[in-house]
């Protein structure tokens, strides 16, 4: 079979995570076990098993931690410490052990890069006078202007507004300012002062000796910032932040002083020896680092073990794009000795059912939502396209990361109204940015429950559900024929089976037109149409499609993926 210049052979099974399916569940939106509205330990435990015949390999969460919940979490107070609202540490323990015994391993997200305003380092340091150790784990520093009544550089918040925020003294005076590169909540700590690194060190192993199989490491790129705290000059001449991926590394690391800085490698490497005093350990880095190249930087054998693949999340559903970002990563992670990781959907943008059904340049910007004065996609077509889109990603080489509830092909909650918006975006910028709530909405478990669908036991739902997901809860769905979450687990199956984690894969060009995009993996064809008109359908055994489950003939429909086993 003619095959293109490129063939990637992924290491066998042993690092489980080169190869694993990796749920991401979202605490607070999965199940209600207590019925306050909010989801929490216990009812994640109660539902494990149907992670468990959804065929993952491990869960990733996000922050359980204890947390004013300013950014829902990501914003932690005690770092050993389950947030009550979620439960005790000893509810994790048992779900640890619940989750061992059905074979799935747990992954928690540690957020290093800032604090809870709430967190006692914090305190102590704004309660401490200036210079002092305490105010040395975060970055305090004096303001510019006659009485210091400007912020010390020009540092934007992800959030929206200054990445500064000012304390007051003692007396009622105005101090100095602080930094938060997301919400004032959020102080940035500084890596700098090794005390900081030294905390972190007993924060890892506290969790590792709990039986914790890795982290999901947040903002990962961010620890280090550059000396003398420079103005940044990442914004054009109407004032949007330039892509890094446009401009070179040292050039990036010039106009961008808190982003990928060299030392923030010495940290990783650091957290790397902390993992590996212990068996079996991973680490993933939420990284927002592109292109590629730069990413697989992160990656290097002594350093995080994956990183997310957010080109290829942000990518368009669109075959020349798609094809380029799959050989670039697996070239470039392959050439660090690292597996790529794979992701379409996370607690931070918009639901892949959502987005494809939008033109890709009506998008928002990623880590925003879509509100309700926005115009709608085509939701049909998103859902479709998403199906196709996931049996593109777990066909391939590498390990697959999923968010809660796109097994169930949920759209986000686009109409969701301003009131309810938690998302810190939303208030700083007066509901101009709307935010990532439409994504974070709770699951719909059981159709005909009374509310909520089943989220909680006595329809308390802390965001609303919009109406569409009584339909497309869990139990409409299970065993049934050609339903979201049946396509998933026959895809997770057969990518078991056919060992595609871990296989050798190679575009096939002879499948391939303008419209579409086909690759072999371990002598499973991958073939998807992106484009309006059917296509022939290869010869072979047909293990899955994405619309007619196995009782297609002759054709591949639009916007549909097949694997055939050749
Ligand atoms: C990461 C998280 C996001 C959070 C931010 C600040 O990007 O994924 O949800 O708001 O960090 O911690």
């Amino acid at each position: 079979m003619p095959v293109s210049d490129f063939i990637s052979v992924s290491r066998p099974d042993a690092e489980w995570w080169r190869t694993a399916v990796i749920y991401q569940i979202y605490p607070r939106s999965f199940a209600d076990g207590n019925g306050d509205g909010i989801g929490d330990l216990v009812g994640i435990t109660a539902r494990l098993d149907s992670l468990a015949s959804l065929g993952i390999d491990a869960i990733w969460f996000s922050p359980f931690f204890e947390s004013p919940q300013k950014d829902a979490g990501y914003d932690i107070s005690d770092y050993r410490k389950i947030d009550p609202l979620f439960g005790t540490n000893e509810d994790f323990y048992a779900l640890i052990e619940r989750a061992h015994q059905l074979g799935i391993r747990i992954i928690v997200d540690i957020v290093p890069n800032h604090t809870s305003f709430k967190h006692a380092w914090f305190e102590a340091a704004v309660a401490a006078p200036e210079g002092s150790p305490e105010r040395s784990y975060y970055h305090f520093l004096d303001g510019k202007g006659e009485n210091g009544e400007l912020p010390p550089n020009n540092w934007k918040s992800i959030f929206g507004g200054s990445a500064w925020s000012r304390v007051k003294n003692a007396d009622g005076s105005d101090g100095q300012w602080y930094l938060h590169l997301f919400d004032s909540s959020q102080p940035d700590l500084n890596w700098a002062n090794p005390a900081v690194a030294e905390e972190f060190d007993d924060i890892l192993r506290f969790w590792l000796d709990k039986g914790v199989d890795g982290f999901r490491v947040d903002v990962a790129h961010a620890l280090v910032k550059r000396e003398g705290y420079p103005d940044a000059d990442d914004r054009d001449a109407n004032g949007n932040v330039v892509p890094i991926s446009t401009m070179t590394e040292e050039e990036a690391e010039r106009r961008v002083p808190y982003w990928g800085q060299p030392g923030v490698h010495d940290f990783i490497r650091r957290f790397r020896r902390v993992c590996e005093e212990y068996e079996d350990r991973a680490m993933c880095a939420e990284a927002s680092m592109s292109p590629l190249t730069r990413l697989a930087k992160w990656v290097r054998p002594d350093e995080y073990h994956q990183s997310f693949n957010f080109d290829y999340m942000h990518s368009p559903f669109e075959p020349v794009a798609l094809k380029k970002i799959v050989t670039d990563s697996l070239v470039e992670y392959g050439r660090v000795g690292a597996s790529s990781t794979w992701v379409l959907s996370n607690h931070d943008g918009v639901r892949h059912a959502t987005r494809y059904g939008y033109k890709h340049e009506d998008l928002p910007a990623p880590g925003d939502g879509i509100g309700p004065n926005d115009p709608k996609g085509d939701e049909a077509l998103g859902l479709r396209r998403a199906r196709a889109a996931t049996a593109f990603m777990l066909g391939l080489p590498g390990s697959s990361y999923l968010f809660q509830g796109e097994e169930l092909g949920l759209p986000d909650h686009i109409d969701l109204p301003g009131e309810f918006r938690e998302d810190p975006t939303f208030a700083r910028t007066n509901g101009e940015r709307v935010g990532r709530d439409g994504c974070r909405v709770p699951l719909p478990w059981e159709g005909d429950a009374n509310a909520a669908n089943g989220f909680s036991a006595n329809g308390k739902s802390w965001l609303p559900q919009p109406g569409s997901f009584r339909v497309l809860a869990r139990d409409k769905q299970e065993g049934v024929v050609g339903s979201t979450l049946e396509l998933y687990k026959r895809l997770i199956k057969e990518r078991k089976a056919y060992g595609l984690g871990s296989g050798a894969m190679a575009w096939a060009e002879e499948y391939q037109d303008k419209n579409t995009l086909a690759y072999v993996n371990n002598g499973v064809l991958v073939l998807t149409n992106f484009g309006p008109d059917p296509v022939v359908l290869p010869a072979g055994e047909i293990l899955v499609t994405t619309q007619h489950d196995l009782r297609i003939e002759g054709e591949l429909e639009h916007n549909e993926t097949v694997w055939v086993k050749l």
